[in-house]
This record gives structure tokens, C-alpha cells and sequence, in this order.
């Protein structure tokens, strides 16, 4: 049963010029709410936006959450997505991503609290770490190193559901906390070092895919469009979560790789490179909650997602191509 949240009129978005902010910012002026997307341009860009600039409902502003966050006028909602999301990303601004999960969670829910708005914070199924319980339901407390590599991204969102929490608990905020699992589809960078770019775009050049290790460990991989309507399923209730976003149609590293080959037509071979440090072995949500509270499943087919994805690759490399020649 879903219980209908407060009117969403004027929302703000935090890493809305990012992959996942992005989608969010078009959807929510689909639905009529005026968009303030924050964001620092530091693994998004305003490419990305660039189509809802002409909006009358949308306002684009430079700005680092980790320093402050200023917004005039009324706000309902806020979506605290600003993070890098990607291993490499994080993996090369440690610094930068703790300090976006913690001061900029900080920040943003004084935000809501001091507008008295709905908050949603983007956690993911990194806080699940190497999973000793398979799938993974909320009720998990994961397998973290907290000193690995991956620690500055997974404490940083392990960090945030804290803050988050401790605000809905002692402040009476009105919060709500989604693990969002691997998300796929345009507007993904293609030098992001997240596997579905990443071999896309190597099967579209015609180089060999990159497995890490023997390409057994799993993912379970989710369209945007799922996922960004499980996310807004959140925003409008007002469930504290934690609630599991993603598709548990789980797959192994070399079984995508190959798949991505056969949909691509293309002649790549399949190579393999070193697993990464920490790289978990398995991954698949566990759903139930999300569809008892909200009413949500995935419904894109990964056939369908990932042929989207590869059409929409392929336009950008041609678009390219025309561009330099
Ligand atoms: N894409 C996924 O599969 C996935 C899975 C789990 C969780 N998430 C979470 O969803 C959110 C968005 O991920 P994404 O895949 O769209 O990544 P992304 O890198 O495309 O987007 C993140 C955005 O945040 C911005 N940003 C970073 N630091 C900032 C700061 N200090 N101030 C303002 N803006 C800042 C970036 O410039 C970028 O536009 C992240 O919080 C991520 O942890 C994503």
C-alpha cells in the first residue's frame, strides 16, 4: 500500500547534470515539478542538460555541495545524488567522494529540513560490500572493508543512510533512503570504466572487451528508466527505506561481454584483465520490499535496455565522426 506523500511542486536535484540526475531532472519536469539541479560539473556535465535549459521549470546552478547550499524559495523534495559513482571515479577523487557522502549529505539535508522537504538519498548496493548473503535484502549489513579501495565511495554512502537517518530520527525530517543497483543507458560516460560503457564502446570499435578477471563474479543490471521510476516511486511516498532499486535479472561479467558482442554485430574478441581489488563476487537485489511499498518492478527486459544503450552509443560515435571528418 502506497501512502500518498505531500504535493511536489519545486524539487531540487543534486548531481543533476549526472547520468542518473539527469533522467530524474527530465522526469520530474514530465511531471510538472520545476527542477533546481545543483551541480559541480566534476563527473557530469552540462551536456547532459542541455535540452532542459530552455524549460521554463528548469534552473541550472553551478555550485559544490560540499561548500554550501543555498536555495531560495520554496522547495518539496530533494534528491541527493551529487557523488562520482564510477570505480575509477572514485577511486581517483577518494577525497572529493568522501566529502560529497558526508559534508554534502550534511548539507543538503539542512536543506530539506530547513524547507521542511520530502529528502531522498541515492545510496547504493556498494554498502551490501562483498555480499556474505545472497541476494541482498535491506535487511543485510553488508561485507565493507572500510580501509580497501572501494571504502572511500562505500563508507561515504554507509556514512550518508547514518546522517540521513539520524535526521529523520532526532529532527523529525521527512527521509527516505534508496540502494540503487548497477544502472545502465544513455548519458553514460563511455570512459567511465563502468563495464556496460565500457564494453560497448570497445565491441562498437571493433577492440577487444576488457573482463576483469575470468568474468565469472555477477552484476545485476537495471535500465534507467526502471530505475528512475523506482526512485521517484520513493520521492512521492514517505517510506524511510531502506528500499533495494534494481532489476535481479543477474548475469555474469562474461556472458555480458559476449552479449554485448552478439547485439553490436561486431568482431571484438573477448580479453581478460586483473580483478580489480575488493571487486565483489556476486550481486543481485532482492526486490520484494520496493514492490510491497511502492508498488515497483522492473520492466525493460535487459535485451531491450541493453540494445537501447547500444543505439544510442553507436549515434554519439557517429555524431562524432561526422564532426571530425
Ligand atoms: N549509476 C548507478 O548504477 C548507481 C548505482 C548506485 C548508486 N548510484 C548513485 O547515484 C548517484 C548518481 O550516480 P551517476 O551514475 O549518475 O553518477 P554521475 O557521476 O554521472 O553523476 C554524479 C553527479 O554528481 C556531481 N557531483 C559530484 N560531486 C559533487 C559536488 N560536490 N557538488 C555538486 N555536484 C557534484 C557530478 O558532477 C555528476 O554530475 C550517485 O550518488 C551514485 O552514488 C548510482
Amino acid at each position: 500500500m502506497v501512502r500518498a506523500a505531500r504535493t511536489v511542486r519545486r524539487a531540487v536535484v543534486t548531481g543533476g547534470a549526472g547520468f542518473l540526475g539527469s533522467h530524474l531532472c527530465e522526469q520530474l519536469l514530465a511531471r510538472d515539478v520545476e527542477v533546481v539541479c545543483l551541480d559541480n560539473f566534476l563527473t557530469g556535465s552540462p551536456q547532459n542538460v542541455v535540452h532542459l535549459v530552455e524549460h521554463p521549470g528548469f534552473r541550472l546552478v553551478r555550485c559544490d555541495v560540499t561548500d554550501f547550499v543555498h536555495v531560495p524559495g520554496p522547495v518539496d523534495l530533494v534528491l541527493h545524488f551529487a557523488s562520482p559513482a564510477s570505480p575509477l571515479d572514485y577511486l581517483r577523487m577518494p577525497i572529493e567522494t568522501l566529502k560529497v557522502g558526508s559534508l554534502g549529505t550534511l548539507h543538503t539535508l539542512g536543506l530539506a529540513r530547513e524547507k521542511g522537504a520530502r529528502y531522498v538519498l541515492a545510496s547504493t548496493s556498494e554498502v551490501y560490500g562483498d555480499p556474505l548473503r545472497h541476494p541482498q535484502d535491506e535487511e543485510y549489513w553488508g561485507n565493507v572493508n572500510p580501509v580497501g579501495p572501494r571504502g572511500v565511495y562505500d563508507e561515504a554512502k554507509r556514512f550518508s543512510e547514518a546522517l540521513t537517518t539520524a535526521y529523520r530520527t532526532s529532527k523529525g525530517t521527512d527521509t527516505g533512503i534508496v540502494r540503487i543497483f548497477n544502472t545502465y543507458g544513455p548519458r553514460m560516460r563511455a570512459d567511465d570504466g563502468r563495464a556496460i560503457p565500457a564494453f560497448v564502446g570497445q565491441a562498437l570499435e571493433g577492440r577487444p572487451l576488457t573482463v576483469a578477471g575470468d568474468g565469472s563474479q555477477t552484476r545485476s543490471i537495471c535500465y534507467v528508466d526502471d530505475t528512475v521510476r523506482g526512485i521517484l516511486a520513493m520521492a512521492f511516498s514517505t517510506e524511510a527505506g531502506p528500499v533495494n532499486i534494481g532489476n535481479p535479472d543477474e548475469l555474469s561479467m562474461l556472458r555480458l561481454a559476449q552479449w554485448i558482442v552478439e547485439l553490436t554485430g561486431s568482431t571484438s574478441e573477448i580479453g581478460f584483465v586483473d580483478l580489480p581489488v575488493d571487486d565483489p563476487k556476486v550481486r543481485r537485489p532482492d526486490t520484494t520490499r520496493a514492490e510491497r511499498l511502492l508498488g515497483w518492478r522492473p520492466t525493460v527486459p535487459s535485451e531491450e535496455g541493453l540494445r537501447r544503450t547500444v543505439d544510442w552509443f553507436a549515434g554519439r560515435l557517429q555524431a562524432a565522426a561526422a564532426q571530425a571528418g
